[in-house]
């Protein structure tokens, strides 16, 4: 049994990632997490206090994190700001947190020999065209498009620098985007969902034909995990599940799940710098580590999550009216 400090902890794939701590190992974990607009206590509801400790605290505070990552055997790094339009509008915090937090939380776990393990993405690579036949690889150069990307990238190149001058005892993933429960109402699913129960139309930036490849948050749970307990150290690995649809798609499945006409849609203005799309070659992760998704069928793993927003309204309504404002005023 160890303890696991989860950085990150009260946000999306964090808090997805501790509940399947708790309910898949006998670990136990505590979070670290400033409770940005993008954190919320309330999705650690429930969660047993005994395997369970909560520090509200930013992953950029030397001291804090000395003394945390002192007592903890493990890091799991997920605390970002993780929002490409945000970064576009301020690139100020990903700079900070992302860059600096990270560099904070490895120069700890190389004073304490704690195995680290870094959550990223696969925007690091850039993108690819539509018709090509090769997706990311291990492999494929970094060529980040975003403010966020970029960041993200940086701090990937913090980590791997530290495991070879310093032998930080660190693993890496990369994965793909995520849906499913507890995800932010400004990402792309969860957006589209709460504008059709609004009785809103979704919004689509430019023309839709952007492809992105979708995995349901569970599975990049059990990767990460897998890879915890089984990676090489120095190592990075793919994350995905063969999830690529392009954001059209994904908007027509949503509305006809939803009961409404598959065209109930508006084109808004495209993001800049807009990613084309995204690919992921997981065929390392199948092979050295023998994992395996376990949602393949994104149309129920979309339902279920249409259920989980029907369901859970009082999680997302305190945030649906000021990240509608935002878009608003770019006119997306
Ligand atoms: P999120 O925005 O939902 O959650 C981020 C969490 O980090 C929040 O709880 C926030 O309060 C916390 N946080 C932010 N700044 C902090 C700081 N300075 N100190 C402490 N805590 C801080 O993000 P997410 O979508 O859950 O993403 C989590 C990680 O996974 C990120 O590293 C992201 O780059 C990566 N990732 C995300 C996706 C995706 O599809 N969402 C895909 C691949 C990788
Ligand atoms: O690929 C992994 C990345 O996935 C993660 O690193 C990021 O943290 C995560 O936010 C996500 O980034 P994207 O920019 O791909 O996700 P987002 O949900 O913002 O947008 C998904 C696609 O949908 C993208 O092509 C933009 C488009 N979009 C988004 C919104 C919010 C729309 O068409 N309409 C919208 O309203």
């Amino acid at each position: 049994m160890s303890k696991l400090l989860v950085t990150g902890g009260a946000g999306f794939i964090g808090s997805n990632f501790v509940r399947y701590l708790i309910d898949h190992t006998d670990h136990t974990v505590s979070v670290l997490d400033k409770l940005t607009y993008a954190g919320d206590l309330t999705t650690l509801a429930g969660l047993p206090a005994e395997r369970l400790r909560f520090v509200q605290g930013d992953v950029c505070d030397p001291q804090l994190v000395d003394e945390l990552v002192r007592d903890h055997d493990v890091v799991v790094h997920f605390a970002a700001e993780s929002h490409n339009d945000n970064s576009l509008s301020d690139p100020s915090p990903f700079i900070q947190t992302n860059l600096v937090g990270t560099y904070t939380l490895i120069e700890a776990a190389r004073r304490y020999e704690a195995r680290y393990h870094h959550i990223s993405t696969d925007e690091v690579y850039g993108d690819l065209k539509l018709d090509d036949p090769e997706r990311f690889t291990e492999q494929t150069p970094y060529n980040p498009s975003s403010p966020y990307s970029a960041s993200k990238a940086g701090s990937d190149l913090l980590v791997r620098a530290w495991v070879r001058s310093f032998g930080l005892q660190a693993t890496l993933s990369n994965c793909s985007n995520n849906y499913g429960p507890y995800q932010h109402v400004e990402k792309f699913i969860p957006r589209q969902i709460t504008n059709i129960i609004d009785g809103e139309r979704p919004k689509l930036y430019g023309n839709g034909l952007n492809v992105r490849d979708w995995i349901h948050v569970d599975d990049h749970s059990s990767a990460v995990l897998r890879i915890i307990e089984r990676g090489r150290i120095g190592e990075t690995y793919l994350i995905g599940a063969d999830g690529e649809k392009n954001n059209r798609e994904v908007v027509e499945t949503i509305l006809e799940l939803m009961g409404r006409s598959r065209d109930d849609y508006d084109h808004v203005n495209d993001r800049a710098g807009h990613d084309l799309r995204y690919g992921i070659d997981w065929t390392r992760l199948r092979r050295e580590l023998d994992w395996q998704p376990q949602y393949r069928d994104f149309a129920s793993g979309l339902a279920q999550t249409i259920d989980w927003y029907r369901a859970n309204e009082f999680w997302w309504r305190p945030k649906k009216a000021a990240t509608e404002a935002k878009y608003a005023a770019v006119g997306q």
